[in-house]
């Protein structure tokens, strides 16, 4: 059986997470379903980034201990998860003792391996953020968290030699083989950070606390990337007694990630995976962000209209299905996109309520209607049925390949696709009118069969982008965990199937009036 390993960033638990964080983990999940539809072993993987001055200060400001403000937090983050029904097989915290155990072997040995070295660390320090910054991250000579001035730095670390790696690093990006996709990520990385020449990293700190020590030298705390990007590994058990998982997923299929980090995920985790002799992941992919009133986060400006982004409010008034549609359908995957209240209501009522949940409303209802409610098996194929058919199958290898491909919001687009047809199928054939006709039941019989055969093949692929909606489609149709055939098309074993009038899954929205009630919502 062929598997497929995605992860998703693990996220930091400084605050509740975002739509902007329900992104990348909306996305992953879709393709993950997908992938276990099409019949692949999938391991999807995400959770929690727990280390870190910015942890310890948020803790000691609620006078709370790091590891009870964090339980809080994860507890919310995997209720949130659950909410948009994300199907995570592992959620990893970094917190977690095996994680730990895992981090300080991979020092250890990238120390052994002469990777590793100490000396003095030279750059700017944020006194109040407690953050270290090298001269180009600073905005404007100050912090680029606070804004406020930033003093010298002199403290002993160890540092990575990532300097060492950079000749194959470059190679990586010069076979051609999409190591990193979209393609305009590899190229920012190759003008920004080789033409400039890759520096060690400073891997340690002395000043942090709250973080992993260092196994050989208890006086420093392994910083940040180590401990982070290492979660991909030691989520499968790697360098533990049972690495039967990291024996079978490694390397990793895709690490889905935002583009602001691409670079640690494209140059610094494949030089410690070198450096560990191991192999690398087939594939970076950076995404763009949501964009909410200009900006990456969430945080309304002054006299910008404010608008309701918590999923959790969208998800309760809308379905998650709802949140995870914008998501996907809205934003092309790898580029930025923009959310208002107003074109999140426009995507539900064009793409839900009147394309998703209309057609089994209205084919279910034509069922019941001209057919007594079932679906009978007695039909005589024409060839313009057959060209229905071959159009359905173009539409459904069409969205199996966009995702194998990583194109998610195009591979929706398809099975959307299918929708528009079956709709078409319907309008020009119009059973209604030849249900009328002395000798017509075989011909109507034949068009709702088809009609409901592609139906059944657009929401096998809808279920992995929708899961919380489209199942109650395909139960009725005795379809449950779904299988698609990458092979086959319009075969579903629907004979004689009884059928009963069902509500739309997406019952159309009053736009004006949900903007006012968001409204005030967001003003509350
Ligand atoms: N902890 C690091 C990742 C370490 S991975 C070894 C981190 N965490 S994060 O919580 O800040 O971000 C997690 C993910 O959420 C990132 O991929 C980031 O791009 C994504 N998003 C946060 N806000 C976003 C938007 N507004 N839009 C899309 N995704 C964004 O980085």
């Amino acid at each position: 059986m062929k598997k497929f390993y995605i992860t998703t960033p693990i996220y930091y638990p400084s605050n509740k997470l975002t739509l902007g964080n329900c992104y990348t983990t909306v996305l992953c999940d879709s393709i993950a379903r997908f992938h276990r539809a099409l019949g692949y072993d999938v391991f999807f993987l995400t959770g929690t980034d727990e280390h870190g001055q910015k942890i310890a200060k948020i803790a000691s400001a609620k006078n709370m201990k790091e590891i009870d403000y964090l339980n809080e937090i994860v507890a919310d983050t995997k209720k949130l998860w659950e909410l948009l029904n994300i199907s995570y097989d592992k959620f990893i915290r970094t917190t977690d003792d095996y994680h730990v155990k895992a981090v300080q072997k991979i020092f250890n040995k990238l120390y052994e391996n002469g990777d590793i070295y100490k000396a003095t660390y030279k750059g700017k320090y944020c006194v109040p953020c407690e953050s270290f910054w090298s001269e180009e991250q600073l905005v404007d000579g100050k912090c680029p968290d606070c804004g406020r001035e930033v003093i010298d730095a002199d403290e002993e670390c160890y540092f990575f030699k990532l300097s060492k790696y950079e000749d194959r690093l470059k190679k990586l990006y010069e076979e051609g083989r999409n190591f990193l996709l979209p393609e305009s990520r590899a190229n920012e990385m190759i003008n920004n950070f080789f033409s400039k020449g890759l520096k060690d990293l400073c891997v340690s700190r002395k000043t942090v606390k709250w973080g992993i020590p260092v196994e050989f030298d208890k006086e420093q705390t392994i910083y940040v990337w180590v401990d982070a990007l290492s979660n991909y590994i030691s989520a499968l058990g790697y360098l533990s007694d049972d690495d039967s998982l990291f024996k079978k997923f490694w390397p990793a299929d895709v690490h889905v990630v935002g583009k602001e980090i691409v670079r640690f995920h494209s140059i610094i985790w494949p030089a410690i995976l070198m450096s560990l002799g191991l192999p690398l992941p087939k594939l970076i992919f950076g995404h763009g962000w949501l964009i909410f009133n200009g900006g990456k986060l969430s945080k309304s400006k002054e006299n910008e209209k404010k608008e309701v982004i918590d999923p959790r409010i969208l998800s309760a008034r809308y379905t998650s299905d709802a949140v995870r549609n914008f998501l996907i359908g809205e934003i092309s995957f790898g580029q930025d996109g923009p959310y208002s209240q107003e074109l999140f209501l426009n995507s539900f009522n064009g793409i839900l309520a009147n394309k998703v949940g209309n057609i089994s409303s209205r084919l279910i209802g034509m069922i019941c209607k001209y057919s007594d409610g079932v679906i009978s098996s007695d039909i005589k194929t024409l060839p313009e049925d057959e060209i229905f058919i071959n159009k359905i199958k173009e539409l459904k290898q069409d969205s199996i390949e966009k995702i194998k491909q990583l194109k998610p919001t195009l591979s929706y687009k398809s099975a959307l696709k299918i929708i528009d047809e079956c709709n078409l199928y319907i309008d020009s054939n119009k059973p209604w009118e030849i249900v009328k006709q002395e000798n017509g039941t075989i011909r109507v019989n034949t068009i709702l069969y088809y009609a409901c055969q592609a139906m059944l093949e657009a929401y096998s692929i809808l279920d992995a982008f929708l899961p919380e909606n489209i199942c109650k489609v395909l139960k009725i149709f005795n379809i449950e965990n779904v299988k698609i055939d990458e092979n086959a098309c319009c075969n579903f074993d629907i004979d004689n199937v009884k059928v009963e009038k069902i509500q739309p899954l997406f019952a159309r929205l009053d736009i004006g009036k949900e903007l006012q009630e968001l409204d005030q919502i967001a003003n509350d």
